[in-house]
């Protein structure tokens, strides 16, 4: 038997705080502001955050892999549409962890000559941190835990839960469907 994974933010939690991310965001930016999402983690946080914008951003998203796992270095595989000199940009973040994502992310957009450039990032693991990144806009800091939910994915599971869940990567990583049926239930086939 193993241990449900603890359930560390709730939906609700949730959306009380992308509430008041937004709020703060449309009254730091006007009309235009550059939300930019990035793929595939941002993938919820994004799409709750811009509804409850009051002004008009111009949204646009990139996508990065990994060149392997763990080790720390990532590469761009969809860039950006819009073209951000000029403009006032906020990337758009699930998780700022060892900063290293982030990092690549900021030097390469930064040499784009935007007006400004700020991170907003749902999650916040400061203790793993090893390049010290400046956030602008946080949802929460978490505990050293693994996290599942709310865009936040293992093996491209659980991405869709409406709350943030701390789980065990050695069980996750013997079995990535371990906690399907405690979040998903047993299908009723409708
Ligand atoms: P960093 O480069 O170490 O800051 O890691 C950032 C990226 O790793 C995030 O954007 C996530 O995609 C992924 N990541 C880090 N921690 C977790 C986690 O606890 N659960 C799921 N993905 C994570």
């Amino acid at each position: 038997m193993i241990a449900a994974p603890e359930t560390l933010i709730s939906g609700e939690q949730l959306h009380r705080r992308v509430d008041r991310l937004a709020r703060t965001i449309s009254d730091t930016y006007g009309d235009g502001v550059v939300l930019v999402s990035v793929l595939k983690g941002s993938l919820l946080f994004f799409s709750d955050l811009v509804r409850r914008l009051s002004v008009a951003p111009i949204v646009d998203f990139l996508a990065i892999t990994p060149y392997e796992a763990g080790s720390g270095r990532v590469r761009l595989i969809k860039d950006l549409d819009v073209d951000l000199a000029g403009r006032d940009v906020v990337l758009v973040e699930d998780i700022v962890d060892t900063g290293l994502t982030l990092a690549y992310l900021l030097g390469e957009l930064g040499r784009r000559d935007p007006n400004s450039l700020q991170v907003c990032t749902l999650l916040d693991r400061s203790s793993r941190r090893i390049l010290p990144t400046p956030l602008r806009f946080v949802g929460f800091e978490i505990p050293d835990e693994f996290v599942i939910g709310y865009g936040l994915d293992y093996a491209g599971r659980y991405r869709n839960l409406d709350l943030v869940a701390a789980a065990d990567p050695a069980v996750l990583s013997e079995d990535p469907d371990a906690y399907v049926n405690h979040f998903y239930g047993v299908p009723t086939g409708d």
